[in-house]
Formats: C-alpha cells, structure tokens, sequence
C-alpha cells in the first residue's frame, strides 16, 4: 500500500464503511470502489472483512473494526491517520435488527413492545446501533475535519421516523416500537445534533434509509436485492454539495 509518508496527499477520496463484510455495506463499499474510492471494509471479525474486500477487488482493504468495542475503534482511527492521513467519508453501517434471543419476527415483535421489552435487549441494541456509531464519529471526526470534503452517513431506517410513525395512515405504524426502530430514532437526533454542531465546518452530516432488502438482519425477508437497496444509500454517500442534515431513502426526501 502506498505509504503515506511518500504521497502526502491520496488523490482518490477514502472511505470507512462499517459493517461492511456483508449485506448493504459491502455493496455500498463495492460501489464507492466503482466511484474510485479507496475503501476500507469494517467488519468486527477481520477475515469476513478480508473476504468480502477479495470480492471486490482493488480499491477494498479490511479493516478490523468491532463499533462497541474502544480499543478496535481506536486501533482503527489510529491506522487511517497512519496510512492516509484523512478520511473523506464515513458510512456508519453497522447496526444489528435483535440481540440473538429470538427466533421468529413474530416472537421480535411481540417482545419488543414498551410494555414488555427487556431493557437489557434495549441496551444491547443502542450499544450497537446508537452509542457505536456516536463512538466511531467522535473517534474519526479529527481525520474527516482534514478532508475537503467530509461526508458523515448515518444508515437508518424510515421505520424510526417519528413523523412517519405519528401517522395513522402510515402502514408501518402498527411495527414502531423501543427497539430496533427506536434505536434508529435515536440515531436520528445524533445526526441532527452533530449536523447542527458541525454547519459551520462544510462537513456534511446526513442519515439515509435503504428500501426493504434482504439481507441477514431480515433473514433475508426482503423485497429488494442489495444492488436496488443500497441505491438511495450511495446517493447520499456521494452528495458533497446539498445542504447537510439531510434524511433521504428510495423516493427522497424522509421527514425526521
Ligand atoms: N435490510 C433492510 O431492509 C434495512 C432497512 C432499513 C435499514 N437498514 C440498515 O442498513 C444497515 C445494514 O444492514 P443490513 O440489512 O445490510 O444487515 P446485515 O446484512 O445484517 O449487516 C449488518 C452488518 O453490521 C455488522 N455489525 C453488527 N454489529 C457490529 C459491531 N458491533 N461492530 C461492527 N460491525 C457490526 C455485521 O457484522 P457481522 O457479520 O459480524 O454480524 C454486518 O456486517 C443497518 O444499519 C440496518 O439497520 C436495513
């Protein structure tokens, strides 16, 4: 790899992408490679990250990185600083549907309601889909504030519009609950809060909503392939110039 001692500067724009050794990341990782990014794979377990770079080809390098874990997030920043001395784009990505317990999306959804949820199942998921994507941020934000072009991208979910959800006719409703849709409730606000905070720094801060795909968090349920799904997800992966806060999925614009 070229060393950054040699090549003060990478021409093409670099790339963390996390949880990216399968499903939406690793297409979204392939298509940043296709738009010339170097892009570095995040997977919690280093030989799935390998793979899934070996599939794409030139361009992919995995990364370990575990989005709960200080040490790996920190082993991580430590290594983009040294070998690229920037980072141009974050996409936090990684995030988990359920703590492992259940089996059936009936069995999720039943036991997921405000009344019933396990806090500890609660806990588990903000770790994950919360608290590690505001852990990788601060931990990168100083490398994203040396690119010219700083995007932070924030994978979530129409499923936690609160917007989305108030409306009685919005045929998800019935679905909205305190775990995972919540969890990306909560990711909204830090997408906001962090765009609020950093208006004046021309780093663009936004969240985006991939469409139903199959992938392993659904069990592969589904109605779109990732190729389709990471569609909206790319778009604003690669949109450096529209006004930052934004909260965009398949059709556009999403209301918070
Ligand atoms: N699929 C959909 O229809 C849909 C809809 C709305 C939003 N989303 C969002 O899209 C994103 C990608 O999900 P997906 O559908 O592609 O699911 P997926 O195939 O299950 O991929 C999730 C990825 O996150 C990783 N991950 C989980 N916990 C991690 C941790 N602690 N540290 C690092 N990586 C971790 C997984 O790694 P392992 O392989 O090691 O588990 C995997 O690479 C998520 O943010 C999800 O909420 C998906």
């Amino acid at each position: 790899m070229e060393n950054k001692k040699e090549s003060s500067t990478f021409r093409q724009p670099i790339a963390l992408v996390t949880g990216a050794n399968k499903g939406l990341g690793q297409q979204i990782a392939k298509e940043l490679v296709g738009h010339g990014y170097i892009v570095l794979l995040g997977s919690r377990k280093f030989d799935n990250g390998k793979a899934a770079a070996d599939e794409i080809g030139q361009g992919a390098h995995p990364i370990q990185l575990d989005v709960t874990n200080t040490q790996s997030i920190t082993a991580a920043a430590e290594h983009i600083a040294s070998e690229f001395g920037r980072l141009d784009l974050l996409v936090n990505n990684a995030a988990i549907g359920q703590s492992g317990r259940y089996s059936t999306l009936t069995e999720i959804l039943e036991a997921s309601k405000a009344s019933v949820a396990p806090l500890d199942e609660l806990r588990i998921l903000f770790e994950t889909n919360v608290l590690g994507v505001l852990a990788v941020t601060q931990a990168m934000l100083p490398l994203i504030k040396l690119s010219t072009s700083g995007v932070i991208l924030n994978i979530s979910s129409a499923a936690g519009s609160l917007t989305l959800n108030s409306d009685p006719n919005f045929p998800y409703r019935p679905y909205f609950n305190v775990t995972y849709p919540a969890s990306k409730t909560a990711l909204n606000a830090i997408t906001l809060a962090l765009a609020i905070e950093l208006e004046d720094t021309g780093i663009k801060v936004r969240a985006a909503s991939p469409s139903f795909t199959a992938t392993a968090m659904n069990n592969f349920q589904g109605t779109d392939t990732v190729e389709v799904g990471a569609r909206a997800l790319v778009l604003a992966a690669l949109d450096t110039e529209s006004p930052t806060g934004s909260f965009t999925g398949p059709d556009g614009k999403l209301p918070w």
